[in-house]
């Protein structure tokens, strides 16, 4: 896949370009902050999507067997995991199911653990719905994060559900064996149900292996995973989320509340590019990865010679965590920084809440070329800044 071609986004309302006025004040900024890549789709994806969109008649659809098969093959494939189709549970959006989640598994006042610094959509599931915050802060030791357990055993004793996020975003880390284990101990023994968003778990970099939450004995009965071919194939803008949820009493008060809100109906080219993304992508998703690495080497060389901006160790996702705290700059003048002096439009490290001051998130799922004239443009930035 000829992934060093810049394809244009002009004229698809995308978010990442159109949003830039209300997000960073000016359309003057190379945009690389919104999730998603700038990057081709896989061709089995454009052709399946093409060949679905050729029929002319666009009415309901209903999930068909080929695309359970599809999720429970991925599953096996990628991950080792063996489900059965009965346990998959098709939502819209992983932001949906996240609150979907507060809702039927809790109720108002209820405590509910996340990890920050955090994707913040995690903070509103909680707060929208009028549930008690539980933040397990991660630490950095020794240049990596971390998860503190003992601050997450005492939070546990008070909590209700722990939404967690697995690979990590912002921090890109893996989650290893022995820290989903303890997580999973804690949590049974405290009786907290666990939401596993393993929306990042195809884009892992060697070295790393993404283990399931729900494949840990302690944790199967009592976790619902959400995931989504979204992030991996770059079909963001195609809903196409679901739930794996083992326990069937979960399970029933998962399927209640879709009911309630009739979140039953799949669109026909969801399940059209889910279908091609797990049975036809393979070649194209090693490739990816591969490019996304040599961004990430590249971004790297690049940073050698900015030792104020460092790139945080990173296991998975497209998503590089800056950590900025020696430039010696505010959050405001830090933004300002980035968007006014470097003209580049980053996600500022305190929206993501608690721990995230001082950083800024890059996405770098975009052609080298692109990549090189963002790197310019931040280094022109900080050696003004030196003077
Ligand atoms: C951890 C995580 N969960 C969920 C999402 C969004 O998923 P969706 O668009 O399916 O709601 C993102 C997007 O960046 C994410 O990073």
């Amino acid at each position: 896949m000829n992934f060093d071609k810049p394809i244009s986004r002009e004229g698809t309302y995308t978010e990442k370009y159109e949003s830039r006025i209300i997000k960073f004040g000016t359309k003057d900024v190379l945009p690389l902050w919104v999730a998603d890549m700038d990057l081709p789709s896989s061709p089995a994806i454009q052709s399946a999507l093409m060949e679905r969109v050729k029929h002319p008649i666009y009415g309901y659809t209903g999930y068909y067997d080929a695309y359970f098969d599809a999720i429970v093959g991925w599953m096996r494939k990628a991950h080792g995991w063996q489900i059965e189709k009965e346990w998959i549970a098709p939502i819209n959006a992983i932001v949906t199911g996240l609150n979907l989640s507060v809702e039927a598994l809790t109720k108002e006042g209820d405590g509910i653990i996340i990890q920050p610094p955090i994707y913040p959509p995690f903070y509103y599931a909680a707060k929208n719905h009028g549930r008690k915050l539980l933040e397990n802060e991660l630490k950095i030791v020794d240049g990596r994060y971390e998860i503190d357990f003992e601050d997450f055993e005492e939070k546990a004793k008070v909590a209700k559900l722990f939404l967690f996020c697995s690979p990590h975003n912002p921090t890109g880390r893996v989650w290893k064996k022995d820290e989903l284990e303890k997580l999973a101990r804690i949590c049974k023994e405290n009786g907290v149900h666990i939401i596993s968003d393993e929306v990042h778990s195809d884009l892992v970099y060697e070295g790393n292996c993404h283990i399931p939450m729900a494949t840990i004995e302690d944790a199967k009965n009592i976790t619902v995973t959400l995931n989504a071919p979204s992030k991996t194939f770059n079909i963001a803008g195609i809903v196409s989320a679901y739930a794996i949820v083992e326990n069937s009493s979960l399970r029933r008060r998962f399927h209640e509340i879709f009911k309630r809100y009739s979140l039953t109906q799949p669109t026909p080219i969801s399940l059209s590019a889910t279908v091609a993304a797990y049975t036809g992508s393979d070649n194209w998703l090693d490739e990816l990865l591969v490019y996304l690495r040599e961004n990430l080497e590249y971004i790297k060389s690049r940073l050698f010679k900015m030792p104020d901006i460092k790139a945080m160790p990173i296991e998975s996702t497209f998503l590089l965590w800056l950590d900025c705290k020696s430039l010696n700059l505010d959050d405001k003048k830090l933004e300002v920084f980035f968007t006014k002096e470097a003209k580049l439009g980053l996600n500022t490290g305190k929206s993501f809440g608690k721990g995230g001051e001082g950083f800024m998130r890059l996405n770098f799922a975009v052609p080298r070329v692109v990549l090189e004239q963002a790197m310019d443009s931040l280094e022109y930035a900080y050696m003004q800044k030196l003077r």
